[in-house]
Formats: structure tokens, sequence, C-alpha cells
């Protein structure tokens, strides 16, 4: 993919407005509000989530890879230094352009920004090596998720993996469910009134499943496998951050589940 670049060789975020809507507009204006303040809002234990998927990911210089809902880059930027061929997928033009900063100040010239709806983004059929998505796709409906999953088989080569990485727990069947809510309860309470209206704002977001729709590691694998994914890596990594990750099969491997 060729771009032009900026005089001051920050790629310019290309916009792919394919069926922009009302809501994703919104969805768009609330990501662009954060995107100042995004690269401090730093999650506990975001960085043993980004070092996993860095260990997992297979990245040599020229690798071509898709960030999906890349905000400022907390993947595109390592993978790039890594030598990948990154497209940056997000919502936000905010986010991107900060990602674009980014990249042009470490000096890397591989990274193309594409502003886009995940749900709406599509690639030629095998066209990428790697796709990977960190805290992001839990903002997508369940059927969103598990098109995107097969979308994403489409867009790999064979031997291509998808690596996500995301807040993957469910409504407390589990004992992991229950431990991961009661904790991000406790934690909430403990703040006072700011804690007590962000607690009661999570429990309208995740009960009712607005914006927030983490699903389990199981329903990720059961996507994976759905989408014909092998070798599947499923590795709990810390708190509610899961990160579950598969291969395309390579040309005369079967595609059933291993
Ligand atoms: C929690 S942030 C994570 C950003 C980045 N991956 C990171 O690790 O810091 C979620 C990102 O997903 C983007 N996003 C949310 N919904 C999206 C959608 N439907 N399509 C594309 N991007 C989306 C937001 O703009 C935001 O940048």
């Amino acid at each position: 993919m060729t771009v032009a670049r900026s005089p001051q060789g920050i790629p310019p975020v290309r916009e792919d407005g394919r069926q922009a809507t009302a809501g994703s507009n919104r969805q768009r204006r609330r990501w662009d509000y954060r995107a100042p303040s995004w690269d401090h809002e730093g999650a506990a234990g975001l960085e043993a989530v980004i070092a996993t998927v860095l260990a997992l990911a297979q990245v040599r210089p020229g690798t071509v890879v898709v960030d999906l809902g890349a905000g400022t880059g907390s993947l595109s930027i390592p993978l790039a230094q890594q030598g990948a061929d990154v497209t940056a997928v997000d919502i936000s033009p905010a986010m991107l352009e900060r990602l674009a900063e980014k990249a042009a100040r470490a000096g890397l010239d591989r990274v193309t920004c594409v502003a886009a709806q995940v749900e709406n983004f599509d690639l030629p059929p095998m066209s990428v090596d790697l796709v990977v998505s960190n805290y992001a796709l839990h903002h997508l409906r369940d059927a969103d998720k598990e098109a995107l999953v097969r979308a994403v088989a489409r867009w790999l080569r064979p031997g291509g993996q998808l690596i996500v990485a995301d807040m993957m727990f469910g409504r407390g069947v589990t004992a992991r469910d229950r431990a991961i809510i009661g904790s991000k309860v406790t934690l909430l309470a403990r703040r006072g009134p700011a804690g007590w209206w962000r607690l009661a704002k999570n429990i309208v977001r995740f009960g009712l499943r607005i914006r927030e729709r983490p699903v389990t590691m199981e329903t990720w694998e059961s996507y994976f496998y759905g989408a014909g994914f092998t070798d599947l890596c499923v590795i709990p990594v810390v708190s509610e951050a899961a990160v579950v990750a598969g291969s395309k099969p390579a040309e005369g491997a079967p595609a059933s589940p291993s």
C-alpha cells in the first residue's frame, strides 16, 4: 500500500468511510475525545499483555501486519520497530494521528494508518501474515466479533496468525469470572463517590452490554475454531486480560481443530 508522506514525514491518516452510520460517528467522536490522554490512561497489566502478544507474534522484517483498534500504537509501534509493514486500523482519526506522529518520531516509515470501523474493514484474500488486536474487540457485538475472525481467516496467508488480546470474562458463571468481577467492584468501591459513579456506569454498560461486550476465553476459542484456525494458544495474562492466538493452516494441512 503506497501512501504519500507529509513534509514532516508524518504519514497521513487515510479515511475508509465505508458504511459510516450515526452510531459509528458517535463512537468515533467518543474515542477522538480520549485520544489526547490515552497514553496516560495506562491500565494495570497492559505491559504484560503487550509483551505476551509480541512474544507470540513471529515477526520478521517485511512481515505484513494489521493492527485492529490500534489506538496510539501500543502494538503497531513495537511491531514496526521489529521491521514489520504495519497497517493500523482504528475508528478514531485522532488516535491514529498520535500513532502516526510516534511512528515518524521513531523514524518508522512502514506504518500506514487507516481510519475505519473494523466491522466494515476489508482486505484482499491472503494478503496479510499477522493480524493483532489489543483491548479493542470487546467493543464489538458478539456476531461482529465472530464475523471478524472469519474475515481475518480470509485475509491471512496460509500459516498466518491471528492474536487477540482483550478483557475476556463472562457474567459470573465461572470462579474466574466471579473473581474478576469481585476484584473490580472492590477496587472501585474503595475509591469513594467517583468510584461508586464509575461502578454504577459499569454495571449498566457491562450488564446491558452497551459498548462493553467482553466474552470469555472459551467463546473466543470457539470463534477461532469456527473460522478454521488451528494450534490455538490461550493465555490468561493478568486479571481479566487474556490472549488467544491461532494459525491459519498452511496449505495442504488439515483445517480441523488441533
Ligand atoms: C481500549 S483502546 C485500545 C487501543 C490500543 N489497541 C492499545 O492497546 O492501547 C480501544 C481502541 O479501539 C478503537 N475502537 C473501538 N471500537 C472500534 C471499532 N468498532 N472499529 C475500529 N476501532 C475501534 C478505539 O478508537 C480505541 O483506539
